[in-house]
């Protein structure tokens, strides 16, 4: 809520100014209660239940005094016309008496508990009821349809009861023609807006922000010409905009975070002299933006952040006399230089230009320009930015002293001069540049910074001293530089802290999990880390992920680690040299998510205390010296998607008691390289409903966990600021205070952002809103694959495995599987990866492989099959090299005529596994681009995630999917990385 919160008082309180709620009413003068109005009232009373401690009206009416002079109550001629019950902590209780109260105009039962109202259908009794207010009164269920009926209606008010369904009536009456004020933001309201709302002529204000409602805007919606202010914000809205343009009277105009689509006419603008705010952000309009957008005289807002709005833009229009203060663009296909016109909107406080495709140099003296800038972001552009030229110390008061600096991918190749005097910055963002040398220490004496984002540039030491710095720093990025030696840890306040790609041998104190006890995200992998993991680790009560991947930490995995339990989700020591057994402490709180020890030196047992970790989705073994059966213990573990136990000394049959529970979700399972032996049980096959979905593939499965399971980030706010200390927090009040609160909000969302590494803050609240969970770590995968090769199971391939329609890659290759091909493979429709090679299949390769469209990778070699490889499909298109081995083979790709056939006899059993085939080059060779994009589907909701996600979701895959790997590729001169299948790494 906090997110939005200041905003929408922001609004309220001027529209309060704006808005003509003339609710004149005539308040008692001489007349005295009359008697059926006091019982009434005080039946009303006994009826309803209210906390009597909390009460101020309520408990205050009794037969002394007059019923009239009552608190809450107001009225004319002895009848009661207004009721002010709002704040009464009223829980329930029954309302009948209050429809009898004829006369009532106004009434307000705002913020109150009372939890079922829906019952009551004698609304319309209420017939000179102008002002109705329910907001904020915890109503659960349908809203009585009558209310639209209530014809004096001028003010309804039925916001923020998030459980009280609906819908707009499709024929909205004539009678409501008074309605001027109409507000249901953040209900579950639903449905699409009907034609008939242009009887609501006299609309000034609709809010309908935050609800479920959905279909396109009624074209009729243009007749509304009384509209001041419009907030559409946070629906389903589909389709075009109607033209508003003669609702001249507009104020402000939120229609963010919808589905809008189509181009926006110039004329849908024009002539609105009196807009301050114009908000489009998160939709999917396109086209040209209408220069007239920014034209608009009044005009203080403007907001398309994250459509596809594309081309050039001009220069704008009378920017000397602009009244713009918000210019929000970022998130778009924005092209060409920035207009140099943008840097004379003189009262600029935010400017946020980032992602899109502007080109060109910009020079930071430009912000000199704009003394209210307060926020400033260039990042992911083709920008060049260039540093100030500021040569004398009394150069820079010249510049606004910012909060948000934000120039990530500007080509900086050092630290712009001017920073060293903004000490008021909040959040400085210049990851992903070209910055050498050292960063230095007045970096740290900024007495405010939260958050600060130096990855990804060529950074090799950092200047201390780090004693005595007041530093608020919650975020801490410095991932992908060159810093090396000791990794200082100072930033006792840190939330998220990120040293990892980076060459840091050690810790200073070494003791670091009593230094930083607030992180809740640690990343230190890939680097030079050694010795033993410090049992300090363990005393970060908030930890929700640590990541300790590709070091040379040594020594035994401290137990304290798998004992953590409340909060820890994430943990990877993979990659490192950690040896002994595998804590076997996990308590029956366990709440990991994603557990890799891959690659380590670990011997011992799968720990049997693992099956307490419930809400377990990876987890991977693999590379070790595992000795153990096939973990069926596991099996309890529900929500498991991807095991990976490759590489250990695994042995015997992999087949479980039947009663050992199902893993439905299973997506990924690894048993490579171990020495299992037997058949693959059809029991185990069969419980794997995950892959036989042959879904969508935009949807299916995503493999999702979140570190935090409601993101509440007001009280994860609650975490960063406990750690304030009163003296901060005035400073921090002081520094804001002269802000408008909506700067102030601004400000706050960006650490946010920074903070946690994701979206605004109001998307996040929304979506909590809405029912739905976001995930602040996770990895998205529509991947699914089966991997049993190298071992020495036998027996034929099991039917069941056609059942697999979800399965992208299959290996069984390198056992002593026997029999026939199954002809039903074809069942595999998704299948991309098909490697049986080394086993003793037998016959024909069934004509039906070739149906198989998605086939990229095939391996049969070195089988005992036989005849003609099916012809006029893909799967000539394959090399010789897949169907190698098999004597009895013939036809192309084979250079073996079918005529010519040798007798079938011949040496069979000739070949040595491993030793004929240079299984590294044939792997590189057969490298094949997987396009990403098919198997990672975009989140849905929320696009500034869904960014910052593309970038970390294919390092998360890469690392728990071995076979992938990552090659860098140039295309139009520019670099790309991009993950490629290596499908026969041994
Ligand atoms: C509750 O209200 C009903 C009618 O509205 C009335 O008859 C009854 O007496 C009230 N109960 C009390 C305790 O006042
Ligand atoms: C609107 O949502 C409802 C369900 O909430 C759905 O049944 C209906 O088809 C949707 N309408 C449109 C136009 O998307």
């Amino acid at each position: 809520m906090m997110r939005t919160t200041p905003n929408s008082w922001f609004y309220f309180i001027s529209l309060l100014c704006l808005v003509d709620l003339t609710i004149t009413i005539n308040l008692a003068t001489a007349h005295y209660c009359l008697d059926h109005q006091q019982s009434l009232l005080l039946h009303l009373k006994n009826n309803l239940t209210y906390n009597q401690n909390q009460s101020k009206k309520l408990i205050h009416w009794n037969h002394v005094h007059d019923c009239c002079h009552w608190k809450g109550v107001s009225c004319n001629k002895g009848h009661v016309i207004a009721l002010d019950l709002s704040q009464e902590s009223i829980s329930g209780g029954n309302f009948s008496s209050l429809f009898h109260m004829q006369f009532l105009q106004s009434l307000n039962l705002a913020s109150n508990g009372f939890i079922q109202f829906g019952t009551y259908s004698e609304f319309q009794n209420l017939k000179y009821l102008r002002y109705l207010n329910l907001s904020n009164a915890s109503i659960v269920g349908e809203i009585p349809k009558n209310i639209f009926q209530l014809s004096s209606l001028q003010v309804l008010d039925l916001s923020d009861n998030q459980r009280l369904n609906g819908f707009l009536p499709q024929n909205i009456p004539y009678q409501l023609a008074s309605l001027n004020y109409l507000n249901l933001s953040h209900t579950n309201f639903s449905g699409p807006l009907p034609e008939s709302l242009l009887n609501l002529r006299k609309l000034s204000t609709l809010d309908l922000s935050n609800c479920q409602f959905n279909g396109t805007l009624p074209n009729s919606m243009s007749n509304l010409t009384h509209l001041v202010y419009l907030d559409l914000s946070f629906n389903n809205f589909t389709g075009p905009l109607p033209s508003f343009n003669r609702s001249n009277a507009l104020r402000s105009f939120a229609l963010n975070h919808n589905y809008f689509s189509g181009t926006i006419p110039s004329t849908h603008f024009n002539g609105l002299a009196n807009l301050v705010r114009v908000d489009l952000g998160d939709n999917s309009f396109d086209g040209r933006v209408p220069s007239t957008l920014f034209a608009l005289p009044s005009l203080q807002q403007l907001i398309l952040s994250y459509n596809r709005f594309e081309g050039p833009l001009k220069e704008l229009p009378n920017c000397s006399s602009s009244s713009l203060e918000m210019l929000d663009l970022s998130g778009n296909n924005f092209q060409g230089p920035i207009p140099p016109s943008i840097f004379q909107l003189k009262r600029l406080f935010l400017l946020q230009l980032s992602t899109n495709k502007f080109n060109g140099t910009i020079k930071l003296d430009n912000i000199r320009s704009l003394p209210k800038l307060k926020t400033f972001d260039l990042s992911h552009n083709n920008l060049s930015v260039v540093g100030a030229n500021v040569t004398y110390d009394q150069d820079f008061s010249y510049f606004p002293m910012l909060y948000n600096l934000l120039l990530a991918s500007c080509k900086l190749d050092a630290f712009p001069s001017f920073l060293r005097n903004q000490s008021t910055l909040l959040y400085l963002d210049l990851s992903n540049n070209q910055i050498e040398g050292i960063i230095p220490n007045w970096i740290w004496k900024f007495e405010f910074l939260m958050a600060l984002n130096l990855s990804n540039n060529f950074l090799e030491g950092m200047e201390g001293p780090f004693q005595n710095l007041g530093s608020n720093l919650f975020l801490l990025d410095l991932h992908g530089n060159q810093l090396q030696g000791t990794a200082p840890i100072f930033t006792k306040s840190i939330v998220s802290l990120d040293y990892s790609n980076n060459n840091f041998s050690s810790f200073f104190p070494a003791d670091i999990g009593n230094q930083i006890p607030n992180v809740v995200n640690l990343y230190l992998s890939n680097n030079s880390f050694h010795g033993e993991i410090h049992e300090s680790f363990c005393n970060m009560t908030f930890l929700r992920l640590l990541d300790l991947s590709d070091n040379r930490f040594t020594g035994e995995i401290p137990k304290c680690l798998a004992t953590s339990d409340r909060s820890l989700r994430v943990l990877s020591l993979a990659g490192n040299e950690l040896s002994g057994h595998v804590p076997d402490t996990f308590p029956t709180s366990c709440a990991l998510r994603f557990l890799d020890f891959n690659g380590n030196l670990l011997d011992g047992t799968v720990p049997r205390s693992l099956t307490n970790c419930q809400n377990l989705q990876v987890l991977n073994l693999g590379k070790n010296q595992l000795i153990d059966t096939f973990p069926c213990f596991l099996k309890n573990i529900l929500t498991l998607r991807v095991m990976i136990l490759r590489s250990n000394k695994f042995h015997g049959h992999i087949e479980c008691p039947s009663s050992t529970g199902n893993w439905e979700k299973l997506q990924i399972l690894d048993l490579a390289s171990n020495n299992f032996s037997g058949l693959l049980p059809s029991s185990l096959l069969r419980s794997w409903k995950a892959l036989m979905h042959d879904e969508d593939r935009s949807r299916f499965g995503h493999l999702s966990f979140g570190l935090f399971d409601n993101i509440n980030l007001i009280q994860n706010f609650g975490i960063l600021t406990t750690e304030f200390s009163n003296a901060d927090k005035m400073k921090f009040a002081k520094l804001v205070a002269v802000e408008p609160l909506f700067v102030v909000d601004h400000i706050v969302s960006h650490v946010m952002e920074g903070v946690y590494g994701i979206g605004r803050y109001e998307d996040s609240v929304t979506i909590v809103n809405k029912g739905q969970q976001m995930k602040l770590v996770k990895i998205l995968i529509a991947f699914t694959s089966l991997d049993f090769s190298s071992n020495h199971f036998e027996g034929s391939v099991p039917e069941e495995i056609t059942n697999f329609k979800g399965l992208h890659a299959l290996n069984l290759s390198q056992n002593s599987f026997s029999g026939h091909i199954p002809s039903n493979i074809s069942n595999l429709r998704n299948l991309e990866s098909l490697d049986l090679s080394m086993n003793s299949l037998k016959g024909e390769i069934p004509t039906e492989l070739a149906s198989l469209s998605f086939l990229a990778i095939m391996n049969l070699s070195y089988n005992h099959l036989v005849g003609r490889i099916p012809t006029g499909t893909q799967i000539q298109s394959f090399e010789a090299d897949s169907f190698a081995g098999n004597e009895g083979l013939c036809g192309p790709p084979l250079t073996q005529g079918c005529g010519l056939l040798p007798p079938l006899a011949s040496k069979t059993t000739d070949f040595d596994h491993g030793s004929s085939i240079d299984w590294t080059i044939l792997s590189v060779e057969l490298g094949f681009t997987f396009g990403f994009g098919m198997f990672i589907m975009p989140l849905i909701f929320w696009k500034r995630w869904r960014l910052w996600f593309s970038e970390k979701a294919d390092g998360v895959l890469y690392k728990i999917v071995p076979q992938l790997d990552f090659v860098y590729e140039h295309h139009g001169g520019k670099k790309y990385r991009t993950l490629r299948w290596k499908p026969f790494s041994l």
